[in-house]
């Protein structure tokens, strides 16, 4: 099986951020608990470096935002201190256009030359590993990507995503999310210094049993999965592309992610970090919402699948045989996603990509 980390990457050139206005819309919402958490560390005013991580950052313009915000609350409050803020993501993330983005090249406002003593690095390191030396981060945030897998522990037979799997495939899934969800909070409570914290907002399945795109109506991985189906039994793609296409995530549900942090005995607890405030959201679709204001069927499609593709073409891209020229490929995934653009189209009613989060404020304890 491929390591996540060999292909996975949103689409680049700012595509990512562009059609994505979903993701940023749960940042900005969580911005007043980042700035509560920030305000908890009781950090003093004392000249030392303050650094901020961002991790699975993509290209950065989802969470410029609420950057901005946050590194304007630090520097108005501990003037003397110099902020580092580090943003990290797998090798073949486009970090040129995060460089982009955080140097004013694009039309999203950076924080950078509205604040002093601000020090922007990045990382391709994945967060599944070490990133950083022992004690040396105050601030750790992640959206939307700690349910990314290093690797997919098998194919699921006639589904896409772990939510269609059952029986022995599901668990499989299940328990390779419960160790590196245990492992990933062990290492990052190893980075945080003492009072430091931990804010992930986390894509899961919520207390009723919703998920992204299944909360109501058209469920959307059930129709990746037809329509990727559709492709293998008319011989656009084969039987083998097929069974390998299966994407490196899972969804776990509140339970699951706070398990960690209330066994005394976990690594991550024994490591120190401590559980303040777990919740989960719900976000109506942008796309959804503003269809039913204008009715355009058309409009609605061609809007709503950009941000659909924007993370999900490179797992499709994966399972088809590299023995396929490049071009092949693209035309196999442009053939896909039009498909889904003319469902939609053609019956617009339940389409929709709300988001679920569980959202997890972490403090690490004093020695
Ligand atoms: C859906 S995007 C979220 C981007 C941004 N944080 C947001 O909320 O809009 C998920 C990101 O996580 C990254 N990712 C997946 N696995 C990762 C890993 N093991 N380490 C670091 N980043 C990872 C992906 O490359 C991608 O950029």
């Amino acid at each position: 099986m491929n390591e996540t980390a060999g292909f996975m990457a949103m689409k680049g050139a700012g595509y990512y951020s562009k059609a994505t206005t979903g993701a940023r819309d749960v940042i900005n919402l969580a911005t007043p608990l980042i700035i509560a958490a920030v305000d908890r560390m009781n950090l003093a005013d004392d000249a030392t470096r303050v650094r901020v991580a961002d991790m699975g950052c993509a290209d950065g313009g989802t969470s410029m935002g609420m950057w901005r915000k946050v590194l304007a609350h630090l520097r108005r409050k501990f003037p003397s201190r110099p902020i580092e803020i580090v943003y990290t993501d797998l090798p073949r993330n486009d970090f040129s256009q995060l460089f982009r983005t955080i140097h004013n090249q694009t039309d999203i406002e950076s924080y950078q030359g509205e604040l002093d003593e601000i020090y922007p690095y990045a990382s391709g390191t994945s967060f599944h590993q070490k990133i950083f030396a022992a004690e040396s981060v105050n601030l750790v945030f992640s959206a939307t990507a700690s349910h990314y897998i290093s690797k997919v522990p098998c194919n699921i037979s006639d589904h896409v995503h772990m939510v269609g799997a059952s029986g022995a495939e599901r668990r499989a899934y299940e328990a390779v999310g419960r160790d590196e969800w245990a492992n990933l909070l062990t290492l990052r409570a190893r980075e945080l210094v003492p009072a430091g914290r931990l804010v992930f907002l986390n894509f899961g399945i919520d207390e009723k049993g919703r998920y992204l795109g299944h909360t109501g109506g058209v469920s959307m991985f059930d129709m990746f999965n037809r329509l990727w189906r559709e492709l293998a039994a008319e011989g656009t793609i084969t039987e083998a592309e097929y069974a390998n296409t299966n994407f490196p995530q899972v969804y776990r549900t509140v339970e699951e992610f706070v398990a960690p942090l209330k066994d005394e005995a976990s690594s991550a607890y024994r490591a120190g970090l401590r559980l303040e405030h777990v919740e989960s959201r719900h976000l109506v679709c942008p796309y959804a919402k503003a269809f039913a204001e204008h009715k355009e069927a058309t409009k609605f499609a061609n809007e709503y699948i950009p941000t659909l593709r924007s993370w999900s073409e490179p797992t499709f891209a994966a399972g088809l045989s590299g023995a396929r020229p490049a071009q092949e490929r693209m035309r196999i995934l442009d053939t896909f996603f039009t498909r889904y653009r003319d469902a939609v189209a053609a019956a617009p009613e339940g389409h929709g990509m709300d988001y679920i989060h569980v959202h997890l404020v972490c403090r690490k304890a004093p020695p």
